[in-house]
């Protein structure tokens, strides 16, 4: 069984529930599971020690998580136009991996959540893409084939799906944003699938 790694950091809910859809999609492809991680938050108070294990969701990602999984999807929460710090955080700690390429040549999606329609999504999915290039990851986008991306008035981009989540930080999904969500896990997985088959 090949795995996706599926990693997001979320505080109210809305990034959480477009990962939950996004792991549907990868379960639709057979042959291939979805390992969902979390990341902890980050403080200014720099003694400040998170638990090992979270109180509740999913564990927090270790190292091997990336080396084990054949293709990466991570989410954050828009932060003034940009990915939320302890998404940021836990990618700057990644020399290590990189100077071992251990993720160059898997494909990579990304994916957010905003207050508002044009609160910043396209450039927090950007902002997630540079650090993924760095690594030489295959970036993976959702095409207009998907007669969701045409329709949505909602969230749901060319670079990676999205939600609106209101003011008030509603965090369930649109039905164009599930569509989209699992349109993107899928194709992750068989794009996955298919550049592993291709390096054993
Ligand atoms: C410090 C901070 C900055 C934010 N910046 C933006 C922003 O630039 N644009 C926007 O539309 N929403 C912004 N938001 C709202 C969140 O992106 C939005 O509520 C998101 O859905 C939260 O995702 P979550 O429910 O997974 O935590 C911001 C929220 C906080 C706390």
């Amino acid at each position: 069984m090949k795995e996706i790694l599926v990693l997001y950091y979320s505080h109210r809910g809305s990034v959480r529930a477009l990962a939950e859809q996004i792991t549907l999609g990868i379960h639709q492809v057979p042959g291939v599971a979805a390992r969902v991680r979390t990341v902890p938050k980050v403080s200014t108070v720099c003694e400040a020690v998170e638990d090992d294990i979270p109180a509740s969701g999913p564990p927090y990602v270790e190292v091997r998580d990336l080396e084990e999984c054949v293709g990466l999807a991570i989410g954050s929460p828009t932060r003034f136009g940009n990915m939320a710090a302890p998404m940021k955080y836990f990618l700057d700690g990644l020399a290590g991996p990189w100077v071992n390429g251990t993720l160059a040549g898997k494909p990579a999606s990304v994916f957010t959540s905003t207050a508002s329609q044009h609160g910043g999504q396209e450039s927090t999915l950007l902002s997630m893409m540079m650090p993924l290039l760095h690594h030489g990851m295959l970036i993976m986008g959702l095409p207009y084939t998907e007669p969701a991306l045409n329709r949505t008035r909602t969230g749901g981009t060319p670079y990676g799906v999205s939600h609106v989540a209101g003011a008030d930080g509603n965090p369930a999904p649109s039905a164009d944003e599930i569509e989209l969500a699992i349109a993107q896990g899928r194709r992750l997985a068989e794009i996955a699938l298919t550049l592993a088959a291709g390096r054993a």
